[in-house]
């Protein structure tokens, strides 16, 4: 019966018929969340001790949970973009841990666990810094996060598949509330609809896109606080859908559906309090182009964002120094850092950060070549970096940098055309957007770094440092001419690299 209530309730709201005109409203149930009361204390529920406490004990570990005032003090509604290992989903991790109220099983606060959470965080530079902060805000609200690295596009089930598993997990971390005295039966359902698909396994994805608005409506009702939410990964919707085959097209809209859904619960919720969405690419929906609701900013845009990412030199040299060796050995690896990885400037400021994955993956041995993360959108693309279509193009940028005017959201339906341009026939090829387009987002997945901003709105980009510079080689110069250009350049870069290599490690990496 209740099942029956549930389905009603959910084709009342959905169905075109009854429905407010907004085709895109998640299900709103009619029953007022009830009070909360007071619960036995059983065995813990959620296992808080993960990825975030971790890495505190590492000797690699560097303390930004400074962020967590700044994450107060900003904007409630923010998506912040950098390219792979600038630290996202560490300091994701870290909001989510500080925030969530522990609770058992039954979903009763956890006061030993919150003690145990203040000591921890009371090592820590937010709380030695701003006590106030930490008295009010440590284990204060529920936290709904959502990663979305795992969704695979390869075909439109399995993205529906890895999408409604991701949906689930998200439930699963909150699954307290199937016992919550404060829940109604009917909102039980509800969350059981979402936390298992056994009982229907062809919901849409229609369904789970409501998954977020459902979750912090139910976790509202049982604590009685706002939510917090993080999405991680927000970009690997598009991305995943990009790399896979979709030969009916069905995944672009679905796409843009749950953009445009996710920033509608982020904008609009009344049981969202703050929302932080991380990911390489400013990945969203056309429906919200140019809404400044949801504000889309790059770590290196301003300096109070990026001293919370990334490493500053003065971290890589504290790095350097935890590692006991020799000062000379020391200086040797600083100058290599700087030598390779150089760093990202902020804003059009003298100010740069280094990329923590490889300064730290250099630190710890690793070869320099394998530092810069290959992504995959540009294998899909790389027929476009044929000299005559765009080639030429990034040639040109990459040597002696480019100005572009950024696009303030890319949706998934640009990734498509630029995908529908790689089969572009080179006469009737009109590629001005597409040049622009690709060169954001090289320039989003860390290929270029900005150094100026102009007056009208333009950025003056460059290749940040030596390290990319040859992931760039790789991506860009494939073809014949290209093979000759490269190995002229290899002969610089080796000449250069020689002369300036100062502790064996190798300039230069093999030919294609
Ligand atoms: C706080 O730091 C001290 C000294 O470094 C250490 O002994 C203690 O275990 C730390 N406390 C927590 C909760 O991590
Ligand atoms: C549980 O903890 C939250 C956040 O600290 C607090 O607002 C709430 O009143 C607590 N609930 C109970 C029943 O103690
Ligand atoms: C996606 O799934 C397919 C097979 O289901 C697999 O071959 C592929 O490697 C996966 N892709 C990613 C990026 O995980
Ligand atoms: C390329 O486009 C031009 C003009 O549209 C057309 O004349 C030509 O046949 C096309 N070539 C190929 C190989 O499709
Ligand atoms: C190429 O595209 C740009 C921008 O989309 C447009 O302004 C221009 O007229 C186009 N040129 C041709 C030859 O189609
Ligand atoms: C903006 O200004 C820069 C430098 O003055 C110029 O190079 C660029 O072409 C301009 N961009 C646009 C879109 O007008
Ligand atoms: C090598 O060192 C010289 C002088 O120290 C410098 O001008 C040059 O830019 C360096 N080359 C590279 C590739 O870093």
């Amino acid at each position: 019966m209740l099942q029956f209530l549930f389905y009603i309730g959910f084709v009342l709201q959905t169905s075109a018929f009854i429905a407010p005109p907004d085709e895109y409203a998640c299900p709103f149930p009619t029953s007022k969340p009830e009070l909360d009361s007071l619960r036995p204390l059983a065995k813990i529920y959620q296992d808080e001790s993960e990825l975030f406490r971790g890495l505190v004990g590492r000797r690699t570990f560097v303390d930004k949970t400074a962020f967590i005032k700044h994450f107060l003090d900003i904007r409630e509604q923010l998506v912040l973009v950098a390219p792979p290992n600038f630290g996202k989903s560490t300091n994701l991790h870290m909001l989510k841990h500080f925030f969530q109220i522990p609770v058992d099983s039954r979903g009763a606060n956890l006061t030993s666990v919150m003690a145990e959470k203040a000591a921890f965080f009371g090592n820590l530079s937010i709380c030695k810094n701003h006590p106030s902060i930490c008295l009010s805000h440590l284990s204060s609200a529920p936290v709904v996060f959502l990663d979305l690295e795992s969704v695979n596009g390869s075909t439109p089930t399995e993205f529906h598949e890895t999408f409604r598993s991701e949906v689930e997990r998200m439930f699963r971390a909150h699954g307290y509330l199937s016992k919550s005295e404060s829940l109604s039966a009917f909102n039980k359902e509800e969350f059981a609809a979402y936390e298992s698909h056994s009982q229907r396994p062809h919901r849409t994805i229609g369904f789970y896109k409501c998954g977020v608005d459902v979750l912090t409506r139910l976790l509202f009702t049982h604590h009685r606080r706002k939510c917090i939410l993080l999405v991680d990964n927000f970009d690997r919707l598009a991305v995943a859908a990009m790399l896979g085959k979709d030969e009916e097209n069905l995944l672009p809209v679905e796409v843009d559906d749950i953009y445009f859904s996710l920033g509608k619960t982020a904008k609009h919720s009344e049981f969202v309090s703050r929302t932080l969405l991380t990911g390489v690419f400013r990945m969203g929906s056309h429906r919200q182009w140019h809404d400044a609701n949801l504000f889309y900013h790059s770590i290196f845009a301003d300096p109070q964002i990026s001293q919370h990412y990334g490493l500053t030199l003065a971290e890589v040299e504290t790095l350097i120094g935890r590692l006991g060796r020799s000062k000379e050995h020391s200086n040797v690896d600083l100058h290599g850092i700087k030598h390779y990885f150089d760093g990202y400037r902020i804003s059009d400021k003298q100010i740069k950060i280094f990329n923590t994955g490889t300064v730290v993956g250099y630190l710890e041995g690793a070869d320099e070549d394998d530092l810069i993360p290959s992504l995959p959108l540009f294998s899909i693309y790389k027929p476009l970096f044929r000299f005559e279509l765009l080639g030429e193009h990034l040639q040109e940028a990459g040597e002696h940098g480019t100005n572009l005017a950024p696009q303030w959201v890319i949706s998934i339906t640009d990734l498509f055309q630029l995908r529908e341009a790689v089969n572009a026939n080179v006469t009737n090829f009109n590629g001005t957007h597409d040049k622009d387009l690709l060169v954001q987002l090289l320039q989003e997945a860390g290929y270029f770094t900005i150094t100026a901003r102009h007056p009208n709105g333009s950025v003056h980009l460059e290749i940040p440092c030596l390290a990319v510079k040859e992931a760039y080689e790789d991506l860009v110069y494939h073809d014949e001419f290209f093979v000759i250009e490269e190995e002229k350049l290899e002969r610089e870069l080796e000449a250069d690299a020689t002369k300036n290599n100062t502790h064996g490690h190798k300039g230069k990496k093999k030919g294609l």
